[in-house]
């Protein structure tokens, strides 16, 4: 296995740092390893806003379903789908009088370019997280970032066409964190098709589930009432508080992205 092979297989989420920080050097190679991503059409449709100040941090804490690690990151990053700089480029471009010219309709950023953009900041979001692997640092997301929208925007000052997609907090790994064994996935056949989608059966899910039963259920007790780790996990995520206020969260913000136009 190559070395860039070996760090992927290697990688864990970090939620615990010891005392080293991030010096700028680091962050700044992390900054630009995140901006050589591929981008779609290269007109790079995200931001990344660097949380420095200590007060964001801690609230951030609350507003992303009580994480207290984001407050000990020494680097924390937020990725933002953001259209809105393109957008106002077009603007700054007349591109107003040039549709007018042409008869044509002003288009604003819709559905599919809120996701284009999305895609982009998590694939800068993703060569982050290598980049700082390859540094010796580690790294977690927040996907709850998605959550409390309005909040996000007055935190982070931020306008119509942006939206938090994720964020991630980086740090040095304390000693113990190389002895821990990466996280098990599912194997290849469950995940990986050929030419065809296949739906899997409960034979499949048998297979599928069983390492993951052994090495996840090891001291854990399924919660409000839960059978197995189905309903457990039902219950835990995806019908959890959180799980219905991202909804809501992102719902609210896209309202502005299907209107086709500013509110
Ligand atoms: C989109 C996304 C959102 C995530 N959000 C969180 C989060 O809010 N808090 C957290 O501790 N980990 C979060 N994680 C990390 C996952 O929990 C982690 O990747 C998973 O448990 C597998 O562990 P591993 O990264 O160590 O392999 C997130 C990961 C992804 C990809």
């Amino acid at each position: 296995m190559n070395k860039t092979m070996k760090l992927i297989n290697n990688r864990k989420s970090l939620r615990q740092y010891a005392e080293d920080g991030v010096s700028r050097e680091q962050k700044d190679s992390i900054i630009q390893a995140a901006m050589r991503a591929p981008t779609a059409g290269n007109m790079m449709l995200y931001t990344m806003i660097e949380v420095e100040d200590q007060s964001l941090k801690d609230r951030l804490v609350v507003t992303c379903d009580q994480q207290p690690f984001i407050a000990k990151s020494p680097f924390v990053l937020l990725f933002l789908a953001d259209y809105q700089r393109s957008f106002d480029y077009f603007l700054a471009s007349d591109v107003e009088g040039f549709c007018q010219e042409q008869g044509r309709t002003l288009r604003h950023p819709e559905e599919g370019d809120f996701l284009l953009a999305c895609c982009d900041a998590l694939i800068a979001a993703q060569n982050a997280v290598v980049a700082a692997e390859s540094l010796g640092l580690g790294s977690c997301y927040i996907g709850d970032i998605m959550e409390n929208y309005e909040e996000h925007r007055r935190m982070f000052n931020l306008p119509d066409y942006v939206f938090p997609i994720t964020m991630l907090c980086f740090g040095t790994p304390p000693g113990m964190y190389k002895d821990q064994k990466p996280q098990i996935r599912f194997e290849q056949e469950f995940v990986h098709f050929k030419d065809s989608y296949r739906r899997l059966d409960s034979d499949d899910y048998g297979r599928m589930y069983a390492p993951m039963i052994k090495a996840l259920t090891q001291g854990i007790q399924y919660k409000n009432g839960a059978r197995n780790l189905g309903q457990h996990t039902y219950t835990r995520k995806f019908d959890s508080d959180f799980s219905r206020e991202m909804s809501r969260s992102v719902r609210e913000a896209l309202k502005v992205w299907q209107k086709g136009g500013p509110p």
